[in-house]
């Protein structure tokens, strides 16, 4: 008996091991942790359960047949994070490269399965140089197999993807289609071909940083959520997100009380905007004033500026915010901003979060490249977003209110349940200027006239009221007692059922 124990110990020890420990030295020299440790810090003390520690390949080609790793580069089981069940894969670089091959798939695909049949999160911290190339085809089965669950999960459990080495071909394309990506700069990258194939193919010569860093995800391309300062940061920050999240879509998400009152007033917020339509003003302003003890959990920072999404509480029920933000582009919506915001509402919408919404947009960005690049198609997903959403929604309408983007934005004809506007909002068409040079052309050649017709124009337009008498608007509040109504609102809320009509899936403008 003392024997199989002892043998068992063994196992386990190499298994912990991974790659070895020159490995592990060459792992922490880049300033990163190892798969275990990582679990460590991301699991509440002692709860992770460990499975399939003994799996091993069944590879005999180019050698592979000497060459087994106990847990074949990949760790997985489950744990609690603040007492709340999540499954998690987390692959280990210091084996073959963190590279998949089909036994570490399946292992990946058994948790999710698992994570599938009980309804709990899956967390993937992915370290991989993509498929196991002494593998093959085996390989990219495994992949598939993963990517398949993915797709089956997507709305049902939440996953998120810490992107924590390099990433690349499958590597990436299974966190694509996971909820959230989060990145680590410096040490972490995604790419479909890195920088040598590129070279070959298209003649760019490029830095795998330039390439698929977390600046370039997180900037550029909108395809990563966050970026952090290093693996710790990455993992206690998840672990921060996943207390807005329910565990599933059969769930409601987690409400934590503090001790910010629901009728909080903030007078500040009455000068928050400025006097002058056209002065840009910062949204998050009023969102760190309205949400509960100033907590904003802001997602896509630095992509796409002109739309601010991200988790908050309000009276501690969490609630998905998206904030039109006249600080860039006027605040304008263009074919990045409605991607952004899009997403992020179906994200919501699928895992039960309120949508709350502050409106000041001037339209939809004009112009060939935004024409060209399909605006039409790209912004309606932002409408249709909307319009499918079944959530409670609340909208504010800060300022400007104009156009097609009036629409979009949570308005009452898209279902939005209660919508607020302040009392300098203005909902129209467009701007009293272009709409009277549209308008009174005639007048074109008497600036006094033209005047005198826009002042007009917003005197008639430029008001909520007009909305407001046809109902579009069900209450115009004063700022400072904004946190007031929308936590009102949204209690009132509480239990409201909406069903779209049954159907296989509808057809969004992708
Ligand atoms: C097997 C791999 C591997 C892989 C790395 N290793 N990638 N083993 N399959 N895909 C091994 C290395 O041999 C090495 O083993 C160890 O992992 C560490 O790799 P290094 O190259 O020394 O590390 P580093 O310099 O940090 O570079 C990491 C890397 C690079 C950028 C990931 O290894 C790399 O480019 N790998 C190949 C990436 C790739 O082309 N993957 C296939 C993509 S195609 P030793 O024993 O020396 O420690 C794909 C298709 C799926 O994924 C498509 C599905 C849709």
């Amino acid at each position: 008996m003392h024997d199989i124990i002892d043998q068992l110990e063994d196992k386990r020890a190499a298994a912990r091991l991974g790659g070895g420990s020159k490995r592990i030295d060459a792992q922490h020299g880049k300033g990163k942790l190892t798969a275990r440790e990582r679990l460590e810090l991301l699991f509440d003390e002692g709860t992770f359960e460990e499975w399939d520690m003994f799996v091993e390949h069944r590879c005999a080609d180019f050698g592979m047949q000497d060459n087994k790793i106990p847990g074949d580069g990949v760790v997985t089981g489950y744990g609690m994070i603040n007492g709340r069940l999540v499954f998690v894969f987390s692959q280990d670089f210091t084996v073959f490269g963190g590279a998949l091959s089909e036994a570490h798939a399946e292992k990946i695909c058994k948790i999710m399965d698992q994570a599938m049949k009980v309804g709990a999160p899956v967390i993937g911290l992915n370290d991989s140089g993509g498929a196991r190339i002494q593998e093959g085809v085996a390989s990219l089965g495994g992949y598939a197999d993963v990517f398949q669950r993915n797709v089956m999960a997507s709305g049902v459990i939440p996953q998120i993807s810490l992107i924590m080495g390099p990433c690349a071909g499958g590597a990436v394309y299974s966190p694509a289609m996971t909820d959230f990506i989060f990145m680590v700069k410096d040490s972490s990258y995604m790419f479909v071909t890195g920088p040598e194939v590129v070279k070959t193919v298209t003649h760019e010569e490029i830095t795998a940083e330039e390439l698929g860093g977390a600046t370039t995800h997180n900037t550029k391309s909108g395809v990563a959520d966050l970026a952090f300062e290093n693996d710790v940061e990455a993992i206690l920050m998840t672990r921060r997100f996943f207390n807005y999240l329910p565990l599933n879509n059969r769930e409601k998400p987690p409400v934590r009380r503090s001790g910010d009152r629901a009728d909080r007033l903030d007078l500040s917020l009455d000068t928050l905007v400025p006097d002058n339509p056209n002065k840009p003003y910062d949204i998050k302003e009023l969102i760190y004033k309205v949400v509960d003890d100033g907590d904003f959990f802001e997602l896509q920072r630095e992509h796409a500026r002109n739309i601010v999404i991200g988790f908050g509480r309000l009276d501690g029920q969490p609630v998905g915010i998206v904030a039109n933000n006249p600080l860039v582009l006027a605040g304008c919506l263009d074919i990045k901003s409605s991607i952004k915001a899009a997403r992020f509402v179906r994200f919501c919408d699928a895992f039960n979060i309120p949508v709350v919404t502050f409106v000041d947009v001037p339209g939809f960005m004009p112009g060939t490249a935004q024409e060209y690049g399909g605006i039409i198609k790209h912004g309606a997903k932002l409408l249709y977003a909307y319009a499918e959403c079944t959530v409670p929604k609340v909208t504010v309408i800060t300022r400007k209110a104009y156009g097609g983007a009036y629409d979009v934005m949570s308005s009452k004809h898209l279902r939005g349940d209660v919508n607020f506007a302040w009392p300098n909002a203005e909902i129209a068409v467009m701007g009293a200027k272009g709409a009277v040079e549209i308008i009174f052309r005639e007048d074109k050649g008497d600036p006094a006239k033209l005047a005198a017709r826009e002042a007009e124009y917003k005197a008639r337009f430029a008001n909520p009221f007009v909305a407001g008498s046809r109902g579009f608007i069900d209450d115009v509040i004063q700022p400072h007692e904004t946190r007031k109504r929308i936590c009102r609102s949204l209690a009132m809320l509480k239990d409201k059922r909406l069903e779209n009509p049954w159907r296989k899936h509808g057809n969004i403008p992708l």
